[in-house]
This record gives C-alpha cells, structure tokens and sequence, in this order.
C-alpha cells in the first residue's frame, strides 16, 4: 500500500489556491490509488513552533542527556520525520509569499534538518536518508516567475529537500494569479490538467 502525505502551507488552509490545486491531484491520486493511504498535514491548522535556541539545543543533545523538556521537543520532531519516511508520495503547496516560501513552511523544514538523523555531512558532500520518494509541489503566485532568479521559492525547495535525499522533484506552476481574470483561469486551468494527468501518470506509485 503506497502512502501519500499532503503538506498544505497556505494562510488560508484548505481555502488557499495552492491547497486546491494540490487537493486536484490528490483526489486523482486517490481515484487511481484505491488502496492508497492519504496523509494531510496543514501547517496553517497545526503550524510548527518557529526554531528557536532551546529547540535547536534539544536537537543538538546527546539522547542520553536531554532534559524531560528537551525529550518532549525532540519526539515532536522525530515524530515529524517519521511520517514523511513512511511516504512514498509527497505532495507540497506552495504559495509565493512575498518572493519567499510561507514561513510555516520554514519551520516544518527546520524540524526536519537534523544532522546524524535525516542527513549527515561527508567529506563529498551530504548524503540525505529520506529516499526513495515522488515530490510533487504545487507552486501558485500572483506574477509570472517560473525559471527567472525571482523564483527562488522554488530553489530552496528543491535544495532543501535534495539535502534530505528527496530528488525526484516536479514543480506545477499556476502562475499570474494576481493579474487579470482571464490570465488568472488561464492559469488555473492548465494546472489543474496538468495535475490530473500527473496523478493518472503515477501507476507504480
Ligand atoms: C502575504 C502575501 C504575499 C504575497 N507575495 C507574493 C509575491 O511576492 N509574489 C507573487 O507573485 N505573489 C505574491 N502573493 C500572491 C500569492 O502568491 C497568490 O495569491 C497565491 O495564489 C497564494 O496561494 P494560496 O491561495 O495557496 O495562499 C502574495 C500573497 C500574500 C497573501
């Protein structure tokens, strides 16, 4: 049974048009995938505690010294890293929010960095543990930045996560949200088929 987690990152939860469109493919996913388990994470609903020092200080704890509270902190993490590595399927919405990722993503992502657990440093380079995963992103914005340096949205995910082990990426873009109507549908339209045939395209996971 192949397991899809949906990590939602809109202000607007499951109102949010990256939500929506990512919500289009899973329900195809699903459609395609009966026995297929859905995961839905909303960092809008159940946002991650920004990093802090006493969250980092826990990470950086031997196992064997950590306080009740650094311990509490610490499987709340583990717990985080656990769900994406049961998943063969992980799909992001993204948002562009003023030309960065949504902060609530940030967090999640500095829950997931830890040294010696979900990568390691070696002397050519990291290597990621989280392998073996289909990242899909579903990346909506008010302008037209796909393949410009503006979109650097897009390449810390992609940064981020090949940190993780996680390279087999695909961006969906629905971009000129925020322009008019017509560019707007435009848009949407061809994103939402784009994702469609995506998730009809995806039989061997
Ligand atoms: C706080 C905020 C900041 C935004 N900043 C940008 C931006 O820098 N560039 C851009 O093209 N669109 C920007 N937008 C527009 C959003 O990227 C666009 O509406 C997107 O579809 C929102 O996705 P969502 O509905 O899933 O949240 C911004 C929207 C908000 C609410």
């Amino acid at each position: 049974m192949k397991t899809l987690l949906q990590i939602s990152t809109s202000l607007f939860s499951s109102g949010g048009q990256s939500t929506q469109l990512a919500d289009t493919f899973v329900a195809e996913w699903q459609r395609t995938h009966p026995d297929g388990r859905v995961i839905r994470r909303d960092l809008s609903v159940n946002p991650v505690p920004h990093l802090d020092a006493e969250r980092l200080t826990a990470f950086m704890t031997p196992a064997g010294q950590r306080s009740a509270q650094q311990q509490s902190i610490v499987a709340y993490s583990d717990a985080l890293i656990d769900e994406l590595r049961q998943t063969d399927v992980v799909v992001i919405g993204l948002p562009l929010y003023n030309f960065g990722i949504p902060s609530s993503l940030q967090a999640y992502f500095d829950h997931l960095a830890r040294a010696g657990v979900t990568f390691k440093y070696t002397a050519s380079g990291p290597i990621g543990f989280l392998t073996g995963k289909r990242v899909l992103v579903f990346a909506t914005r008010g302008g037209k930045y796909a393949g410009t340096e503006k979109d650097s949205a897009t390449t810390q995910v992609r940064a981020f996560l090949s940190l993780l082990g996680m390279n087999d990426l695909e961006f969906i873009y629905a971009e000129g949200l925020n322009m008019d109507t017509e560019t707007r549908e435009q848009g949407l339209r061809a994103a939402r088929q784009q994702s469609l045939e995506l998730a009809q395209s995806l039989t061997n996971i």
